[in-house]
Parts: structure tokens; sequence; C-alpha cells
């Protein structure tokens, strides 16, 4: 019986060392960090993401805000309110929320959005300095793997990483993120083969692909490390990608739900709260 690595209490301590941080602000005078999350259409799990980042900001002690764009806004229109926000003093934090609806460039619309109020880490300047290791916004999911990771002493240096999915919001950034921490990185997608071989020869196993029971109990080994980033609706329960048999097989899991969930959306407050001691800092506030 391997230990499971509990994101939702983590995410928890976390949110109360950062309330104790913006109390610390507001005592000297200054106003509360904001975060304002732009969401086109209604898709119904990103209603409930947004919802949730909202609800966790005010718990902390931020002021935030969520605007709500038509399913068919234009291109130009959600352009607009993303440099709007870039010239507010009062907005320190700018979320999209992904995806966006299909006649929209999700490219062209990550692009505008201002690199320093980019909490959300995916500005192609934060990815290269990211993939550099030279600074940048991390990512929220794979900032939050590594601070579970970094919580529970999990070894990384010269350990097999493999990381199953190659998405701009963790695949590609958490095998940056591994990388930098001495780990030896490989990156499967739906296309490689042997994947069973690949799990058996890693120790450290991240899967990010969106489909449900994708890594099978029966491939994890009592040393693997498991890393379930997935979030799939299946009969109304929340499942991950990997069966849920394989948490309690390997040494160490995040289990679904409870895992990176929590900590990608303490993620986002970390990163908003730096942006706004950054913009204290620059006297912009
Ligand atoms: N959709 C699912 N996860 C995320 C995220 O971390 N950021 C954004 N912008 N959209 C998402």
């Amino acid at each position: 019986m391997g230990t499971l690595l509990n994101g939702f209490e983590l995410a928890k301590k976390r949110r109360t060392e950062l309330k104790d941080k913006v109390d610390e602000q507001l005592n000297k005078g200054n106003r509360a960090p904001s975060l304002t999350v732009v969401l086109v259409g209604d898709n119904p799990a990103s209603q409930s993401y947004v919802k949730s980042k909202k609800k966790q900001a005010e718990e902390v002690g931020f002021t935030s805000e969520i605007l709500i764009l038509d399913k068919d806004a234009s291109e130009l229109e959600v352009l607009d309110t993303v440099t709007r926000l870039n010239n507010d003093k009062n907005v320190d934090g700018i979320l999209v929320q992904l995806p966006l609806p299909k006649h929209i460039n999700e490219d062209t619309i990550i692009l505008a959005i201002s690199p320093e109020k980019d909490v959300d880490g995916l500005h192609p300047l934060n990815v290269g300095l990211v993939t550099l290791n030279k600074g940048g916004t991390k990512p929220c999911t794979p900032k939050g793997i590594m601070t579970i990771l970094n919580e529970y002493d999990i070894e990384l240096e010269g350990k097999n990483a493999l990381v199953i999915g190659r998405s701009r919001l963790v695949g590609q950034p958490i095998a940056s993120l591994l990388l930098h921490k001495n780990a030896t990185v490989t990156i499967a997608h739906s296309r490689t083969k042997n994947l069973e071989q690949l799990i058996a020869e890693h120790d450290i196993i991240v899967v990010a692909v969106g489909i449900p029971d994708f890594v099978k109990a029966s491939s994890i080994l009592p040393h693997h490390v498991l890393i379930d980033v997935g979030i799939n609706r299946v009969d109304g329960k929340i499942v991950g990608d990997a069966e849920h048999e394989s948490y309690e097989k390997a040494a160490y899991a995040t289990p679904v739900p409870k895992g990176v969930g929590p900590m990608t959306v303490v993620s986002l407050l970390e990163n908003t709260f730096e942006t706004y001691l950054r913009r204290i800092e620059r006297e912009e506030i």
C-alpha cells in the first residue's frame, strides 16, 4: 500500500499561508490583489472551474471578477476585453479560460494578454522563460505538481520520468520543470508505441491525456510515483486518467479527486499574488 499525495490538504494549507500574506499587505495599506477570469461561452465544466477560481480567490482575500462573453462573441470582442484588462490598473492577474469556442484562435488571444498579467503562464514569453529555466510564470497545473512533489520530498534527480500527454497546459511544461530538476524525461503521446513497456522502465509517471482509465493498474509497479492529472466525468463521478486501483499499487500517487486539481487553483492564486507583489515593487499599484 503506497502513500496518497493529498493535494486537497496541501492546497488548504497553502491558501491559509497566502491569506496571511494578503493580510500583511492590507495592513500596510495596500489594496487587495485582484484576479479577473474571462469565460467565453457556456461550457458547463468551464463554468464550474471559473466559479471555483473566483470563490477561492475571495477566500484568500483577493478581489475577483468573472467576465462572461457570449459563445458567439467575435475574436475582436475577446481581444478588446483582454486589452482593456491589460490597461486596467486595478487588475493584477488575467486568465482566459480554455478551451475557447472554435471560431476563436486561442494563440491569438493568449498572445494578446500582457505577459506580466499572464497568471496562467501560457503567453509565449512565459513559456520561453520557463522552458529555458530563466524565470517566468509557471502554468498552474505543472506548478502545483512540483509543489506537491517537493512537499513530500520526492527525489527527482536522476529519476526516469514519463510524461504521457503533450498539451500546452500540462504535458510540455511539466516535462520542462522535471528536466530542470535533473530528471531524465520522456514525453509520450497518442502515437507512442509500447506504452506499457515505457511505463515499466520509468520511475515517475505523469498522465495528462483526458481519457478515463488510460493507465491500467496492471502496469503500475511498487516503485512508481504516479501523478494523475485527469479530471473526467463518468456516470456523474469524477475519475482520473489512471484506473483507481493504480493508486494503491504505486509507492506514491495523487488520487482523483483531491490530488492535482486543488493544487492547480492554489497555484493560480500564488501566481496572482506574485504578480501583485511585482506590480507593487514597480509602483504600478
Ligand atoms: N482549462 C483547464 N485548465 C485550464 C487552465 O489551467 N487555464 C486555463 N486558462 N484554462 C484551463
